[in-house]
This record gives C-alpha cells, sequence and structure tokens, in this order.
C-alpha cells in the first residue's frame, strides 16, 4: 500500500474547507503543505495562517515543507501552527544538524530535502538523525511540473545509504508523481508519495487517491 500526502498547493483555495473534507474522506494518510518564501525558490505560496485553517478541519498529519532561508527562526511558529512533520532544504539549511534537533526539540518529526541536483551523498552524515528525507522529484516551486526521470536511480541510492547506516529514515518524492510512475518509485524504495496536481485536476479525487494507494 503506498502513502500518500496530499498537496494542497494546487487546490482551491476558495473552497479549502471542502478540499480538506475531501482529503479527510480520502485513503491518503497525510496532508503536505509548501511553503515558500520567494527567495530560496522562486514563489510565495502561503504561510501560518493557512497551516493553522487546515489543522483545525484535518483528521491526519500535517507534512510541512519548508522552501525558505533562515527556517531556524521559525521551527516554533510552525509547531504551534500545527506541524507535525517539518521538512528544511539541505541547501537552505548551513547549520542543518542542529536545526534538525531543534525541530525535534520542538516534539516534531524531522525531514531533510533535496534538490534534483543534490547528490544524496551530501546525507551520508546525518541521515541516522533525520526521520524523513524527501526528494525533489521537480524543481521546487510550483505544482504541476514534469517527473525529472532521474529520481529513481537516486532513491535506490538513498535506500542503499540507509540501508547500510542501519538507519530509519522513511523516503519521499514530491513533484510530478502519478498513476504512471508511482509504481515503478515504489519499487525503487520510496515510502511516502506527495501528490498535488493530479488528484486536484481528477473529476474523482478520493477514487484517484485510492488508485494511487493501491497501485503496484
Ligand atoms: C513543489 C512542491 C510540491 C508540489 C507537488 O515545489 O513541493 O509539493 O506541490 O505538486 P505536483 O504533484 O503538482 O507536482
Ligand atoms: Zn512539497
Amino acid at each position: 500500500m503506498n502513502k500518500i500526502a496530499v498537496s494542497i498547493l494546487n487546490c482551491d483555495f476558495g473552497e479549502l474547507s471542502r478540499e480538506i473534507e475531501m482529503v479527510n474522506s480520502s485513503v491518503a494518510e497525510w496532508f503536505h503543505l509548501d511553503i515558500m518564501d520567494g527567495v530560496f525558490v522562486p514563489n510565495i505560496s502561503f504561510g501560518f495562517p493557512v497551516v493553522q485553517a487546515v489543522k483545525k478541519k484535518a483528521a491526519k498529519p500535517l507534512d510541512v515543507h519548508l522552501m525558505i532561508t533562515a527556517a531556524d527562526r521559525y521551527i516554533r511558529d510552525f509547531k504551534e501552527a500545527g506541524a507535525d512533520w517539518l521538512t528544511v532544504h539541505y541547501e537552505a539549511c548551513p547549520h542543518l544538524h542542529r536545526t534538525v534537533q531543534n525541530i525535534k526539540q520542538e516534539g516534531m518529526k524531522a525531514g531533510v530535502s533535496l534538490n534534483p541536483h543534490t547528490p544524496v551523498s551530501v546525507l551520508e552524515d546525518i541521515v541516522g538523525d533525520v526521520d524523513m528525507v524527501l526528494l525533489m522529484s521537480v524543481n521546487p516551486g510550483f505544482g504541476g511540473q514534469a517527473f525529472i526521470e532521474n529520481t529513481y536511480d537516486k532513491t535506490m541510492r538513498l535506500k542503499e545509504m540507509i540501508t547500510r547506516k542501519g538507519a530509519h529514515a522513511l523516503i519521499q518524492v514530491d513533484g510530478g508523481v502519478d498513476i504512471k510512475n508511482i509504481a515503478q518509485l515504489a519499487e525503487a524504495g520510496v515510502d511516502v508519495f506527495v501528490v498535488g496536481s493530479f488528484i486536484f485536476r481528477a473529476e474523482n479525487p478520493v477514487q484517484t487517491i485510492r488508485e494511487l494507494t493501491n497501485k503496484q
């Protein structure tokens, strides 16, 4: 069974309550919330009021993906807004070990994300300390982009590293995931799939989430 984290980036924000109810009533495991600052990535998404609004109605954990610089400043704020999982970017955190410690100290699960060009080898000395590694399978900033094929190989290299180190980090893939690539990604070792536009473009999102979950 594939675990789906639904990215609300491309949902209908005018109907946010209805979109949250849709995810609640589906077999998806998590809500995935993309926070963009217009500096680390060339787009601005949403901030604390939206995270709080989702938390109020969500019946599932909130998986918050920070695409921002100076993440350390906001760790406690995201905890208070309702984040259960907090993922930061390797490329945006010069003191990544400290950032990961701070996230855990606030009582959240800690994730680290890699951009498509960043090799998994940079995680050798931190993979044992994180709860999840998020591999970006598009360049972060926008929903609806084409999946980068190198992600299969990258997932296998990460899986090998996690096993070799005796680590327990989950592998998450984010960007361009759909019904055509999900089975091969699962085969490569992905544990959690972030899916956005493929779900919100579908005529029956709840059914689509079920199909993605069951696709072997
Ligand atoms: C991209 C975001 C993704 C995005 C995924 O920067 O991190 O979570 O919303 O959306 P799709 O599934 O549309 O690629
Ligand atoms: Zn994301």
